[in-house]
């Protein structure tokens, strides 16, 4: 499918997002771990969050309700042979790795050819530092082979800034004999530990900083009992803000717009993107914070502003790691030269999204360059309309369309359908506001 997007002459109005789809894949996979009933309400209509909840019922457990309405998950014991298909989603395929491991199930783990191509050696070997039995396919990639095997509660520093990793060790440290310590240079997000702190589980977590207070540098330092099954909660899961920063952005860099996005999660390890655009000079506020079960939630709004160039690298990037193509489109239209360094995870996502996003730019007449971890733009340049490809990534697909409200011609995305995996209503949003 393609999508044509027309230069937009202002935005206007408020947009809910959908549920945070790390959050959800968190709720549902805890709620199925759990002792006692989980219910969850906000779940996104996510493709993503649909491959979680086919594969737990694949295992045998029942989740009963709609999807974006309310889903209980009641206790159940889970079966073992199952080939589970992770379709599009490394969250899906890897906390699902950790849960496995723990429960001793033997299963197949795969997925769609995107996620086939996609590293799971960075869960296979702490995995197997923990005893279990799980071997990849070729090039250590899907399918996951998992088998029956105890494991034991290991001590490790994280190789890569991954919250996916972070979190499959820490599932299958619940189930392991003896404490689990993972140490994170990088911190990444953080729902893992506090959705299972919420749930009852015994998990310590503290960083390691020089400025008292600072929770978005230096070392962290999370610390998890063994042998402990979690207690199914309500739990709400707010709007996400990885899908807010489309529409952040597009508030920005459209003439004369101010957007509304109520209840969208804030937590400080997602919120890299709200302090780039800042630091850029856009004009945001956050209204009416609350915290809900740990997770900080408010209300955005963000009006059109004059942005600047600035460099993002270090501790910043896995807070806004899946933002970076949104922000490649923020920077095109700001004075002066924008640099992102340290990100070469860019590059193991749905898509090398290194690649794909300089090249699209570059197609409607962006001045970027591709770097090994990164990219540099200078603006701000006009952008022309033309043809683009998703590369059947959602998070291109918006990121294209936002650019094509500030293009001097219509944007055509191929593959646009790709949107669904994570916000399925993302173009008629969008469109609403453009009335
Ligand atoms: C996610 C973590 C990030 C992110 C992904 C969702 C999660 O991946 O890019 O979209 O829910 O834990 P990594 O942990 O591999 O960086």
């Amino acid at each position: 499918m393609e999508e044509r997007v027309e230069r937009a002459g202002k935005l206007r109005g408020t947009v809910t997002m959908p549920g945070d789809k790390s959050i959800a894949h968190r709720a549902l996979i805890f709620g199925a771990m759990a002792r006692g009933t989980q219910t969850i309400s906000g779940l996104p209509p996510s493709q993503d969050v649909k491959s979680t909840i086919s594969c737990l019922r694949c295992l045998g457990y029942d989740i009963e309700g709609e999807i974006s309405g309310l889903v209980h998950l009641p206790e159940r014991e889970p079966n073992s042979g199952a080939l589970l298909d992770a379709g599009n989603s490394g969250t899906t395929a890897r906390l699902l790795a950790g849960m496995i491991s723990g429960l001793g199930l033997t299963c197949t783990i795969d997925g769609d050819a995107s996620l086939r191509r996609r590293p799971m050696g960075r869960i296979v070997d702490p995995l197997q530092l923990m005893g279990a039995r799980i071997s990849s396919g070729a090039d250590g990639c899907l399918p996951l082979q998992i088998q029956e095997a105890p494991l034991r509660g290991i001590t490790y520093t994280m190789p890569v800034a991954s919250a996916q990793v972070k979190s499959a060790i820490l599932i299958a440290g619940t189930y392991a004999e003896g404490v689990t310590e993972i140490t994170e240079t990088k911190p990444s997000r953080n729902h893992t530990e506090v959705i299972l702190r919420a749930m009852g589980i015994p998990i310590e977590w503290h960083h390691e900083t020089a400025e008292p207070g600072d929770r978005t540098r230096g070392n962290v330092i999370i610390k998890l009992s063994g042998n402990e099954r979690p207690t199914g909660i309500e739990l709400a899961v707010p709007g996400d803000i990885s899908s807010a920063a489309f529409f952040l952005t597009a508030g920005a860099i459209v003439q004369d717009s101010e957007i509304r996005l109520p209840k969208t999660g804030v937590n400080p390890s997602r919120t890299g993107l709200l302090d780039a655009l800042k630091l850029m000079g856009a004009r945001i506020e956050l209204d009416n914070l609350i915290d809900i079960g740990g997770e900080p939630i408010a209300d955005l709004v963000i009006q059109s502003s004059k942005l600047s160039g600035i460099t993002i690298k270090g501790a910043m990037i896995p807070r806004l790691i899946d933002e970076l193509p949104i922000l490649a489109v923020a920077a095109s239209q700001a004075e002066g030269t924008t640099v992102v360094e340290d990100a070469e995870e860019l590059r193991y996502k749905e898509s090398d999204r290194i690649a794909i996003i300089v090249d699209n730019l570059k197609r409607l007449g962006a001045d970027i360059t591709e770097t090994a971890d990164g990219f540099i733009i200078n603006g701000p340049t006009p952008l022309t309309g033309g043809d683009v490809s998703s590369a059947g990534d959602h998070r291109i697909a918006m990121a294209m369309a936002v650019a094509g409200l500030v293009a001097s011609d219509d944007v055509v995305i191929e593959q646009s359908d790709s949107v669904a995996v994570s916000y399925p209503g993302f173009f008629d949003d969008l469109r609403m506001l453009t009335l």
